[in-house]
């Protein structure tokens, strides 16, 4: 970045040229320039207002589990570190959006709360969870939010309920310039033992089908309406398609995986190869479910 940061930026903690590969499940990418770690709301919001203010481009990151990264990242990025407190009300539990998601699952099923055992095997923060509207085994997020805080992208702090059209399959209203900073969920009394043995159910179900031990940003494309990204992947016979290495998973097609080095180039050449099969064989457009940043 040519220009110089704004000092109310560079008063907030933050860390220079981190590689992507640490930042993202997938690892692929190239350098963070500048990372932001905010460890208050209030620093966010500073962070948020100043950007708007100078007007500086900016991008919120959580744990990058959903994120293809397509080079370097020059403009600011921010990555909240909020105390990991979480909160009980009655059957609701609130939690900062940096949490761990499948921490946060656990840490309902250690308090006896059922609702969030669709979250456990999805990787992530909370933020990127809403940001998501993340989901599995017919369950989302939407179906237990009740209140949820955020930054607009002029840094006005939120706090509300839900509103009708703001989530929706694997979207929200929350893209371009949202922060989430917390959220609550409203859940039911459960039994504990009942609960964990739900969770480790869908864990199984996600470990037989899913390619687990590859670097990955799970799903890639979304599931066009009534039709599954993986089955047409698969029949298009790419499974096992590679270009340097970046690979459609032999196990599930709609994991493209990174075998070690996968570069962008190529991990982006194996998306626009399999849209394009897959667009011949079946005339379906895919859609990327993941997030891109280029
Ligand atoms: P990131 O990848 O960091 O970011 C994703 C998007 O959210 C970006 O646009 C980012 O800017 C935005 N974002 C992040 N934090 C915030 C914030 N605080 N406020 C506003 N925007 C924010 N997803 C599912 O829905 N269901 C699954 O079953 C599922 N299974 C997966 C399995 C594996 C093995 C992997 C690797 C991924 C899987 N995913 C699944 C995808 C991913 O885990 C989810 O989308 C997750 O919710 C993303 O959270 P994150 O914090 O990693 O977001
Ligand atoms: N299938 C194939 N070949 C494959 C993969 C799948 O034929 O290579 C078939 C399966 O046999 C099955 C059907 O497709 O009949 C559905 O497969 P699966 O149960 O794996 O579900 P999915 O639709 O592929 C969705 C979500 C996942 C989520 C699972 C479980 C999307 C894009 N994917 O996968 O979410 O974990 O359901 O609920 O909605 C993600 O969003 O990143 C993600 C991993």
């Amino acid at each position: 970045m040519t220009r110089p940061l704004p000092d109310a930026l560079l008063s907030l903690p933050h860390r220079r040229d981190v590689p992507f590969a640490r930042l993202t499940t997938l690892g692929v990418g190239g350098t963070c320039r500048w990372l932001f770690e905010p460890t208050t709301e209030a620093e966010a919001q500073v962070f948020v207002q100043t950007c708007a203010r100078e007007g500086l481009p900016w991008r919120v990151l959580g744990g990058g589990s959903n994120l293809v990264v397509l080079g370097d990242v020059d403009t600011p990025v921010l990555r909240l570190a909020l105390p990991r407190e979480v909160r009980r009300q009655g059957t609701d539990l609130t939690a900062p959006a940096s949490h761990g998601h499948i921490a946060l699952a656990e840490a309902a099923a250690q308090a006896s709360l059922s609702g969030l055992a669709f979250a456990s095997g999805i990787p992530g923060s909370l933020g990127g969870a809403i940001r998501m509207n993340a989901g599995a085994h017919g369950s989302e997020w939407v179906d237990v939010l009740i209140r949820f805080r955020f930054l607009t992208p002029e840094g006005d702090l939120v706090e509300r309920a839900p509103a009708p059209g703001d989530f929706a399959y694997r979207t929200s209203f929350l893209t371009g310039g949202h922060v989430v900073l917390s959220a609550t969920a409203h859940l039911a009394e459960g039994d504990p033992a009942a609960i964990r043995a739900q969770m480790a159910e869908l864990r199984g179900k996600r470990s037989a089908s899913q390619p687990l031990t590859q670097r990955n940003a799970g799903c890639i494309f979304k599931n066009p309406t009534g039709q599954n990204a993986g089955r047409l992947i698969d029949l298009a016979g790419l499974k096992g398609l590679r270009v340097g290495d970046a690979e459609v998973s032999p196990q599930h097609a709609n994991f493209l995986v990174n075998l070690g080095q996968a570069s962008p180039a190529q991990f982006k050449e194996l998306m626009d190869r399999v849209r394009a099969a897959v667009l011949e064989a079946h005339g379906v457009g895919l859609e990327p479910e993941v997030e891109i940043w280029a």
